[in-house]
């Protein structure tokens, strides 16, 4: 059954424009699924902390208790760090949360700056604590349906190369050893609309925003309507930017929502390369998408 109709907002983002709302670095969108006998919610990303995801939903009159899945964008901190308050909640009225992200998920994830400054980016969780709070773990690199006409991406095949764009990434190998992470975990969630096409949205999008939109509409087989998230494109070069426009051109895009970790630099240009159909996001944001 096709959802006739997706509702989503935006929980949680590096900005807000809507006063009495919480900006946060990270970001979390609750999505609402619309098929004809039922209403089924799902989180994409949890956010920093519990205090954005915590505040806005109250204020938004968002029940994060209906959400029947999360999915995780990636293991970064600013994206898992509201997952134990989620889970907290389902604890405590006794039910069982169901995460769905990748095998990579609690793996170490560091970031060395230029200046030899290394900050621990991962999951501020171990996953025996979450699952001490009832959260059940599918950890899986290949798609996964989620919900109505609703995929969890996978591990995505990076067609635009975006390979020096994750330098700095570490992680650390059984064995004690640091190496270079080219973020393998780091995917999206794609939902189709009946008779509109397909919602892509983007965590960080380190392995490629354009990458995420063209593996959605591979496994949706549906033009791409939307796409929104986080970018991390600020270290772009105009060239990739320009060649992620085509891409997002060829795929059909009507709308382009950027927020989170996109960039000032990169939101200036895709301004100007996509202009009305490009949209700045923000804390608050609903979008409703219909037929
Ligand atoms: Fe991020
Ligand atoms: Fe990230």
């Amino acid at each position: 059954m096709r959802p006739y109709k997706a509702v989503l907002t935006v929980l949680v983002d590096d900005y807000t424009s809507t006063s009495g709302l919480l900006g946060e670095h990270g970001l979390s969108i609750h999505i609402e699924l619309y098929t004809d006998n039922r209403i089924e919610s799902i989180l994409f990303d949890t956010g920093q902390s519990d205090k954005a995801i915590k505040h806005n939903s109250d204020v938004l009159g968002i029940d994060l208790e209906s959400i029947k899945t999360v999915v995780l964008s990636h293991r970064h901190y600013d994206h898992t760090g509201g997952l134990l308050y989620i889970a907290k909640k389902f604890y405590d009225r006794n039910s069982r949360l169901i995460v769905v992200s990748h095998p990579w998920l609690f793996k170490p994830s560091l970031y060395i700056s230029e200046n030899r400054q290394s900050l621990d980016i991962g999951i501020p969780y171990t996953r025996q604590l979450l699952e001490n709070y009832n959260t059940r773990f599918i950890l899986v690199r290949a798609p996964l349906q989620v919900a109505p006409r609703t995929f969890y991406l996978g591990e995505i095949r990076r067609e635009l190369d975006v390979s020096k764009y994750t330098q700095g990434f570490y992680t650390v190998l059984d064995t004690g050893e640091l190496v270079p992470d080219n973020i393998p975990d780091d995917t999206g969630i794609a939902l189709e609309v009946e008779g509109l096409g397909t919602i892509v949205i983007g965590g960080c999008s380190h392995s490629g925003i354009a990458n995420i939109a063209l593996q959605a509409a591979r496994i949706t087989n549906k033009r791409v309507h939307a796409v929104l998230g986080g970018f991390h494109m600020n270290k772009y070069s105009l060239e990739d930017i320009k060649e992620t426009v085509r891409i997002f051109r060829d795929l059909g895009v009507e709308k382009v929502y950027a927020g989170h970790c996109t960039g000032p630099r990169a939101e200036r240009i895709l301004g100007e390369l996509l202009g009305e159909k490009y949209v700045k996001m923000y804390s608050g944001m609903k979008l409703v998408f219909s037929q």
